[in-house]
């Protein structure tokens, strides 16, 4: 008795240290993903900057840049990425034995913020300098007040000895403007709801005291070139307050543009270390999602389909191999899904409940905002069983009318069958977003399974 006593208590250490060593191997390993996603969200706080971290990773593991304006020479077994207009991008590999179905794994590149207009500057009193600009996408306004913002993005310049258009990055990398609540005793009224005017109520105070005037100087000075050499920018705000990975286990991730540079992040990865042995993998994340994707680098745009046509065509197969291919192909759209938010359990469907940490969201909508049907749920919810990933679900409540994503906009372009899904998270299209840290992590794993 003495002996199998233990014996047993023996067997149940063993199984408590398996226990404690598989946690905190996964305890590891999502702060491991955590942290170069943290990394990668803070070297992208634009669109044009995210294509730009993607092209490094992708250059760093010997893919061939294809460009639209040339003609492309492709073969089977190696592997290319495509960008347009320097804020959507496309990276695939072929088989060695060429194509019979695609898998497509999408996202977006952008984010809500504010855009900084043509001729910014604006003078008050003599005394301040504040910036004109306009909202992009459906932002929350009011955690943008208060913060350290500055501005990102890209200038256009003419090249003196070919009379080429170059795109430069811009990022003046520290604390720039700021948008300053009005104190409480000037609105008693705030805390009972307020009406942002766009015009008024959200400009960037930028200098004080000096005249106006230096702004664009700034931007020509990080950019590396003269301020009279600029003939055109794509200048945006972005909140400078580093990601974190905070609460009691540091179980939270939050950080600006986690909607939906998260699942973008995680596309890359589940890509770059799938087998991409079954089919033609491709990762393709689009820009101007959030302000309805209708423009050439959208996903309502050719700009998948002429890359995927072109693929065919350079390899020898024609339009008929392509739509047989097309039929057997899958996609997969990824963009950040609402959690349950504790502080408003009501706003979630009742029988639908997604939370912080708990897998995969598969979205659905009968009006078909999200492309889920039978099929498609079948197929991901088989992927991810075999990839070992949880799988939750969202639906809208009847009641509440939701977002929209690329995945549908995408299929009048490139119609095949398709699944909507994202990672949950809280507080979205805020400048600070709340995720859980396992997510990201599960759909690298989904999406290496996917790149099988
Ligand atoms: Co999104």
């Amino acid at each position: 008795g003495v002996i199998n006593g233990e014996f047993l208590q023996g067997s149940i250490l063993v199984i408590r240290i398996q226990r404690q060593i598989e946690n905190n191997q996964e305890i590891s390993m999502n702060n491991s993903v955590s942290q170069e996603l943290l990394k990668f969200l803070q070297k992208s706080p634009t669109a044009f900057h995210a294509v730009q971290q993607m092209k490094s990773e992708l250059l760093a593991v010997d893919f061939t840049e294809l460009k639209e304006n040339q003609r492309w020479n492709i073969e089977c077994g190696k592997h290319y990425f495509v960008t347009r207009n320097d804020s959507s991008l496309i990276a695939f590999t072929i088989p060695e034995n060429g194509i019979d179905k695609m898998h497509i794994l999408t996202s977006h590149s952008d984010s809500p913020t504010f855009k900084i207009k043509e001729n910014p500057e604006i003078e008050v009193e003599k005394h301040y300098v504040k910036l004109n600009v306009e909202k992009y996408g459906g932002m929350l306004c009011a955690p943008w007040f208060d913060r350290p913002l500055s501005v990102a993005g890209r200038i256009i310049i003419k090249n003196t000895p070919n009379r080429q258009f170059t795109s430069k990055l811009v990022n003046i990398d520290r604390d720039l403007v700021m948008i300053p609540n009005l104190a409480i005793h000037m609105n008693r009224e705030i805390n009972n709801g307020y009406t942002y005017n766009a015009q008024k109520d959200l400009l960037p105070i930028y200098s004080c005291g000096s005249p106006k005037g230096t702004f664009m100087e700034q931007i020509a000075e990080a950019a590396g070139v003269e301020k009279e050499e600029i003939l055109g920018h794509d200048l945006f705000l972005y909140n400078r307050q580093e990601g974190s990975v905070w609460g009691a286990s540091k179980e939270f991730i939050s950080s600006g543009r986690l909607d939906d540079l998260q699942c973008a992040f995680a596309s890359l990865q589940g890509f770059l270390s799938g087998e991409k042995k079954d089919c033609m993998a491709v990762h393709c994340v689009l820009d101007n999602e959030e302000v309805g994707s209708g423009t050439k680098q959208g996903a309502a745009s050719t700009f998948l389909f002429d890359t995927l046509i072109r693929v065919h065509e350079a390899l020898g197969y024609d339009g008929e191999d392509y739509r047989v291919h097309l039929a057997d192909s899958f996609m997969i759209s990824a963009d950040n899904a609402h959690a349950v938010h504790p502080n408003y359990t009501e706003k979630a469907d009742p029988t639908n409940r997604p939370y912080l940490n708990e897998g995969i969201v598969l979205k659905f909508n009968a009006n078909q905002k999200y492309c889920t049907d039978a099929v498609s749920a079948a197929m991901f919810r088989d992927l991810c069983k075999r990839a070992d990933v949880p799988v939750q679900t969202f639906t809208n409540r009847s009641d509440m009318a939701g977002g929209s994503t690329l995945g549908n906009i995408s299929n009048t372009q490139v119609a095949l069958n398709t699944v909507d899904i994202g990672l949950p998270q809280l507080a979205m299209h805020s400048p600070y977003e709340t995720a859980g840290v396992k997510d990201t992590e599960y759909l690298v794993r989904a999406a290496k399974e996917f790149f099988c």
